[in-house]
């Protein structure tokens, strides 16, 4: 199981009110708890934070914000102590607009080679005056922003797929290439044992950039001929990566591919390419069991073609979480209930997101002035972004910080309701949301019925899903609106307690 550390809201050491690296190293007690086999720390390279790290201005360093480098070295020693991997967020599509290579090509004039490390156009129509092609921001506004020559008028315009912060690197710029091989042998000497790689399918851009068919985007929402992404020559990119990767043994990669065509898909996990890619179609899903039965199927299907492993995820870092998305606290809980025992039942590898193992919802009432999220002020705040589901962890005490930080303040408050969901409070109830990650996971690292590649889906009642696993597990979810009998075997685990004999609703059962 990989566990996703927003480090921003994980722990604070220094008490600053932000989550650090140190707060990481303090906490990997509760991992290993926890069960946890692999880190993903989310970026923590030195960044102005326009994107919370994902604007990178020296990819070969910590940010001060967070530690240093000597301090993830003793933290990826400690974890490695533990049994437990690292992996890095590294940010291979943009830098941010303060790295030096940009700097430097904003300086320089046209067709420049420090200008041939990002993609610089001049623009359309009379003077310039319009974007060089109609593709958007991710983020809302346009992707390409403007930039005054060095006469103090207008010049050409840079590319940026996200923020106007996250200019678009060059990717057949050879340059761009060696120095990102540099950045992985850097972190890998280091002892870290991988990377979940950001955009994996960005970074290629197709040729002459062409004008969009449909100018829509928004975040998550995804249409595989957007020319943005998914370009063909990603994959020589991918190839190349992996022979750096290859030279460390058991050095890992994942990449975030949002591609919804599986023989596409399974391009990314060919066995030359990316070791892992996100496959988000159980966070696409509502709690219906015919639609989760066909995001199972499909994920499992994605990658059999190219021998890969399936990847599982509710939520992370960008997406709602779980229990808001599924019906908010109550009725959403049970569901997040039932959905990791789910999840933990299939085979592959399941990422949690720091804080799913609580049970949080989303924070929907952030007050605006303490958002941070560019899209806020991208989208004309029409969209409040992605902060609501990035609020830091509660860990102990009856009053926010709850122990997250010492500051008085955390980065973005925490709901004085969450007393309820603290570490603390959970850890001394059986009935918790976290007793029951701890349990589940458990079982899954120690059963041998967890085994196998393959599922066997079983008839069940309407609403209903159950699965086999070759070694024996059997999954029932019960989505329908009365309790169920349970398929014939001994109870390993449920998420809600049985009623007479029967998996209630919204509820999940483990038996073998
Ligand atoms: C995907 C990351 O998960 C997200 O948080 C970030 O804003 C974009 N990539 C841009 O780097």
């Amino acid at each position: 199981m990989f566990y996703q550390v927003y480090p921003r809201s994980f722990a604070d050491s220094d008490g600053d009110g932000v989550g650090d690296l140190g707060g990481v190293l303090d906490r990997l007690g509760y991992l290993e708890l926890l069960g946890v086999d692999a880190l993903w720390i989310c970026p923590v390279m030195r960044s102005p934070m326009a994107d919370g790290g994902y604007d990178v201005s020296d990819p070969r360093d910590i940010d001060p914000l967070f530690g240093d480098v000597a301090l993830l070295e003793d933290l990826v020693a400690e974890a490695h102590d533990r049994r437990m991997r690292v992996t890095m967020d590294l940010v291979p599509n943009h830098t941010s607009d303060r790295h030096p290579w940009f700097v430097a090509a904003l300086a320089a004039p046209p067709e420049s080679p420090e200008r041939a490390r990002y993609i610089f156009r001049d623009g359309r129509g009379p003077g310039g005056d319009e974007p060089p092609n109609n593709w958007p921001s991710i983020f809302g506004g346009p992707a390409w922003t403007r930039v005054t020559g060095a006469d103090g008028a207008p010049g050409q315009w840079y590319l940026h797929i996200f923020a106007a912060e996250q200019p678009d690197l060059n990717w057949d710029n050879p340059e761009v290439v060696a120095d990102f091989e540099q950045t992985m042998r850097f972190w890998l000497n280091r002892g870290v044992d991988g990377f979940r790689i950001d955009v994996a399918h960005g970074m290629a851009k197709p040729p002459g950039l062409p004008d969009m068919a449909r100018v829509e985007t928004k975040m998550l929402v995804h249409d595989d001929s957007d020319p943005r992404f998914n370009n063909p020559a990603v994959h020589d990119i991918h190839r190349r990566l992996r022979k750096v990767l290859d030279e460390y043994p058991d050095a890992v990669s994942i990449g975030e591919v949002w591609v919804d065509d599986n023989t596409r898909f399974a391009e990314y996990v060919r066995p030359d390419e990316l070791h892992l890619a996100f496959n988000f179609r159980l966070a696409e899903t509502a709690f219906d069991a015919a639609e989760i039965r066909v995001a199972v199927d499909n994920s499992i299907d994605a990658v059999r073609s190219v021998g890969a492993s399936p990847t599982w995820t509710l939520s992370n870092h960008d997406i709602e979480r779980e229990v808001t998305r599924y019906g908010g606290t109550g009725v959403g809980l049970d569901r997040a209930r039932a959905m990791i025992l789910l999840e933990l039942a299939l085979p592959g590898a399941v990422f949690v997101y720091n804080g799913s193992e609580l049970g949080l919802p989303n924070v929907d009432d952030l007050p605006d002035e303490v958002l941070q999220d560019p899209v806020w002020e991208r989208s004309g705040h029409t969209d409040r972004g992605r902060d609501g589901c990035r609020v830091p962890m509660p860990w102990e005490g009856r009053r926010p910080p709850f122990g997250f930080t010492t500051a008085e303040k955390s980065w973005l408050p925490i709901p004085p309701q969450w007393s309820e969901l603290t570490v603390e409070t959970q850890l001394e109830r059986m009935d918790s949301m976290l007793s029951l990650y701890r349990m589940a996971i458990e079982l899954r690292g120690a059963r041998p019925e967890f085994a196998g590649l393959g599922i066997d889906w079983y008839g069940s009642p309407a609403d209903c899903l159950a699965f086999r696993r070759t070694g024996g597990l059997v999954c029932a979810l019960n989505a329908s609106a009365v309790p169920i009998p349970l398929p014939p075997g001994e109870l390993l685990l449920a998420s809600a307690p049985l009623e007479g004999g029967m998996l209630p609703v919204n509820a999940a059962a483990w038996l073998v």
